[in-house]
């Protein structure tokens, strides 16, 4: 399993030669400016909330690649009114898609759409890959319902927002990591406003202090699992 970091909240993941495109925000991102989403593969785009910072260039990859968007029903709705495909889901529930398992979980925060209509509730991802398992936050608080996770899912990574005010922060982000029993976390949400700035070598050292392992990747990078 591959994962890049496209900046913000967005991802690529390959999975055996399947490439997931997650939550999509990197036109509008000036730290994100080497980065051309006209040659971006997707055979999926899984989307966790309907929020512009993760859903903005969802419609122009969909329509150039005929990727199959999932998310909960209200988000794929609104993208298959638009013509484009989709595969619905809600929260508790998952499905066998040919790169792996995909639940869709819980995640306490919002998902209207930019122009205010209802976006359903925002969640997150369990992806259960051949190999390797992962756990994609999404945006979201610290919530009791992350220990339900590693009751059936033994993760390899963690991937959880950091950057506090719309979401967890550092010390939160922790605890999470805890509670998935997954002391390998990429942390990703931060940096991109001012809101959202956080201090690297203090967040890596926080982790480090706590036995676990922060990775912090630069905008293009990836990591193999
Ligand atoms: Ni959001
Ligand atoms: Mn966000």
């Amino acid at each position: 399993m591959k994962i890049t970091f496209y900046g913000h909240a967005s991802l690529g993941i390959t999975i055996n030669d399947v490439n997931i495109l997650v939550d999509p925000f990197i036109s509008a991102n000036e730290k994100a400016s080497h980065i051309n989403i006209d040659t971006l593969d997707a055979d999926y785009i899984l989307l966790t909330h309907a929020h512009q910072d993760h859903i903005l260039d969802v419609e122009v990859i969909a329509k150039r690649t005929n990727a199959v968007i999932i998310s909960n029903y209200e988000i794929v709705s609104h993208f298959q009114n638009k013509g484009l495909e989709g595969h619905p889901m809600n929260h508790g529930g998952s499905w066998d898609f040919e790169f792996g398992m995909v639940k869709y979980v819980n995640a306490i925060h919002t998902s209207s759409f930019p122009d205010g209509s209802y976006g359903g509730q925002p969640g997150g991802f369990v992806i259960e890959g051949e190999h390797k398992n992962i756990y994609i936050a999404g945006d979201t608080a610290l919530t009791m319902d992350m220990k339900l996770i590693p009751m059936q899912t033994k993760l390899d990574l963690a991937i959880l927002p950091i950057g506090d005010n719309f979401t967890m922060g550092i010390d939160d982000a922790i605890l999470a990591s805890d509670f998935v029993e997954c002391d390998k976390v990429l942390g990703y949400h931060f940096d991109t406003f001012g809101y959202i700035e956080i201090n690297h070598e203090e967040a890596k050292r926080k982790f480090f202090d706590k036995d676990k392992d922060l990775m912090l990747l630069d905008i293009g990078e990836s990591l193999e699992l």
